[in-house]
């Protein structure tokens, strides 16, 4: 160990490297590799046209501020601009309710610096976003899962959860939900869950943080909009913070989401970005302002739902051809992913080596777990490949899997 590795802090020594970024890193610059790894969007669905021009005219304007450093709390017009879309999905809310954060990871982040002394407890779903662990672990969290059913969390299992962790003697500081087409499972929360979630929050007395980058993404042939409604749209008792980003529908680069959450919560995730990075990428801001403005947010959603309801189309009629008699899964009702159980005693992790070799990867159920189940679980993201290339991947993982089985 070098000098300045022994002075690593407790949580600098203990940090570990998400196993979806890992994922990522192994398939950049490998075009025989076919990823259903990472949940990157399309690369053909960004609008290059509309960004070229909007980017142009910003960058002719020579508007001094379009470069400057902007305030921490986000670009004004374009939190002026967002309230009423919002409110659109029955948020009620206004400018002082919202703080712009780089990509939606920064607001998992704050909210957690903001909540969470180390070995306070963070309730998550079984299974959950690997980043959003990543964030309550290098805060000292004391993770703790929540089974989910078919219609999402099992209230049953959350109040037997809190009143164990409290009988502990440790605090219950939020519980953090995907509630539509959830990473990694694809599955959406219903609506009475939703509600009987809320009715749980204010009599647990737990907030939840409902975190929401895929709820645009619903599948027209399966899926009703309202059935996205954001819990934080009936939340009258402000109970909830809700998160949304635009990396799923505009594209990641611009690194733009917002929180919303009552005004003083607001007012101190403004302190706690002040110290992580002064302020979001004022080019990136306004460049997804004209995005909104120009309409080509509302032009892009329609054909993505289309292209990724035909994606996950293709990839569950190669599961269904190739392994339908081994594996099982749920077509998911929007989003980016297809959650695949395998056999009982096929464990996922084990089988990447193979599936490397054969010029195929996905993420391993097991770090999605916080309670280190999982194993025979995997997350295969159809967003980002191919129609062809997607069943070619399939194909060549159902050769692994067979090994396997
Ligand atoms: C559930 C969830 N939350 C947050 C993020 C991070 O998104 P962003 O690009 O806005 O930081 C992702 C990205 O995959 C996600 O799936």
């Amino acid at each position: 160990m070098t000098a300045l590795e022994s002075s690593f802090s407790r949580m600098g020594s203990q940090l570990t490297g998400s196993a979806i970024r890992q994922m990522g890193i192994l398939a950049a610059g490998r075009p025989d590799l076919i990823s259903f790894a990472p949940g990157y969007p399309d690369p053909a669905t960004f609008a290059w046209d509309a960004y070229r021009s909007i980017a142009d005219d910003l960058l002719s304007a020579g508007d001094g501020e379009t470069l400057q450093y902007g305030p921490t709390r986000g670009f004004g017009p374009l939190i002026e601009t967002l309230v009423p879309r919002l409110r659109a999905r029955g948020i009620a809310c206004n400018s002082e309710h919202l703080l712009l954060t780089t990509g939606s990871q920064q607001a998992v982040d704050l909210v957690t610096r903001l909540f969470v002394d180390p070995g306070d407890v963070v309730l998550v779903e079984l299974p959950t976003f690997t980043g959003a662990i990543a964030a309550f672990r290098s805060a000292g969290a004391h993770l703790v899962g929540v089974r989910q059913d078919e219609e999402g969390l099992d209230i049953t299992h959350l109040d037997a959860v809190v009143a164990a962790e409290r009988a502990a003697g440790r605090r219950v500081k939020f519980l953090y939900v995907i509630p539509n087409f959830q990473n990694p499972t694809g599955g959406l929360l219903s609506l009475p869950r939703r509600r009987a979630l809320l009715d749980w929050s204010v009599r647990a007395d737990v907030p939840i943080v409902e975190d929401d980058p895929y709820g645009d993404l619903w599948f027209p042939d399966v899926t009703r909009p309202e059935e996205t409604r954001p819990m934080k749209a009936d939340d009258d008792q402000e109970r909830v913070i809700y998160l949304q980003s635009t990396s799923k529908t505009l594209a990641p680069t611009f690194r733009t989401a917002w929180i919303v959450a009552p005004t003083a919560v607001i007012e101190r995730l403004d302190v706690a970005k002040q110290s992580a990075d002064l302020c979001s990428s004022s080019l990136d801001q306004r460049i997804v302002l004209e995005a909104i403005t120009r309409g080509v947010l509302d032009a892009q959603l329609p054909r993505l739902r289309q292209v990724y309801a035909e994606k996950r189309d293709v990839m569950s009629r190669a599961l269904a051809t190739h392994v339908g008699d081994l594996a099982s899964w749920r077509a998911p009702r929007g989003g980016f992913f297809l959650w695949v159980q395998l056999p009982d005693g096929i464990d996922a992790r084990a089988l990447l080596p193979a599936a490397v070799a054969a010029q195929v990867i996905y993420v391993a159920g097991a770090p999605f777990f916080v309670d280190g189940t999982g194993a025979n679980a995997m997350r295969l993201a159809f967003s980002a490949a191919t129609a062809s290339r997607i069943e070619e991947g399939i194909a060549r993982l159902a050769a692994v899997i067979r090994t396997a089985a």
